[in-house]
């Protein structure tokens, strides 16, 4: 890490037809740097991912990747970016293979270079077995696996995954874990959300506890734990008023 800020916010807002999602979200993240949202359903979490990855403007405030700004410079920040939805987006009609394939294009990545990429991604994600399954026939875990291949064909510079193991089994959401810890290796930065603390703890740098459309505190899951006592669930409840019963 070099200490650049590659994706910054300031002071965000959104709000949905009178439903207030953000109300003045400020967060950086440094090049190199895997930094996680934690937080409830309906905190805010993804809202303020599509608006780092320009799907759309944030009510006020700012934000910007890779210096430049989401509402101004998007088909160039896209083209530099990596983003694993939390809804499935595959095409359903289109095999494992035919989806990467023509995400590629909207890459304006030439075919050939396409085809080793997703021969490489398949491998990585491992697919390659599934290469010609049609999507439906796919399990939810393996469709999560073919979203993060996906969000890598442009080889980007910066990854943005809204909750990349849910719903996968122990066995792959640790090789998830090893996959985001080999691509932070390379120099990727990572803007994820979780619900899993152990994830949140063993792949994080640091971690931004959400609730009710606000950043109740930033830092690493170390620094929290050993401000607030316990381990970081207990913290994520503390700080979030939850209790385990919720
Ligand atoms: N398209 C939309 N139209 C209207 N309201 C929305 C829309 N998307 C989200 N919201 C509302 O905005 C708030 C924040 O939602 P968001 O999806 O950002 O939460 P989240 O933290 O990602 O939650 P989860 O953990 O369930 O994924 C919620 O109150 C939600 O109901
Ligand atoms: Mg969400």
């Amino acid at each position: 890490m070099d200490g650049q800020i590659v994706i910054s916010a300031t002071d965000l807002v959104k709000d949905y037809d009178g439903v207030r999602a953000l109300a003045g979200v400020r967060f950086s993240i440094v090049r190199g740097e895997c930094f996680g949202f934690l937080g409830p359903n309906g905190a805010g979490k993804t809202t303020a991912m599509r608006i780092v990855c320009c799907y759309m403007p944030p009510t006020s405030g700012s934000a910007s990747v890779l210096g430049m700004d989401v509402t101004r410079d998007c088909s160039a920040i896209k083209a530099r970016l990596g983003v694993m939805p939390q809804d499935d987006s595959l095409d359903v009609d289109l095999g494992v293979l035919e989806n990467l394939i023509v995400y590629s294009r909207y890459f304006d990545i030439p075919r050939t270079t396409a085809q080793e990429r997703t021969a490489a991604l398949l491998e990585f994600v491992e697919l390659s077995d599934k290469a010609s399954v049609k999507v439906p026939k796919l399990s939810g875990g393996m469709r999560r696996r073919l979203l993060l291949a996906r969000a890598l064909i442009n080889r980007p510079e910066v990854l943005v995954l809204d909750e990349p193991t849910t719903g996968l089994d122990p066995h792959s959401r640790r090789a998830v874990w090893d996959k985001l810890a080999a691509l932070k290796a390379e120099g990727t930065t990572l803007l994820l959300t979780t619900h899993y603390m152990e994830e949140a703890e063993r792949v994080c740098d640091r971690v931004a506890i959400m609730d009710s459309g606000r950043i109740v505190t930033t830092d690493t899951p170390k620094a929290l734990m050993e401000a607030h006592g316990g381990n970081l669930e207990s913290v994520y409840l503390k700080l979030t008023g939850r209790s385990l019963a919720d």
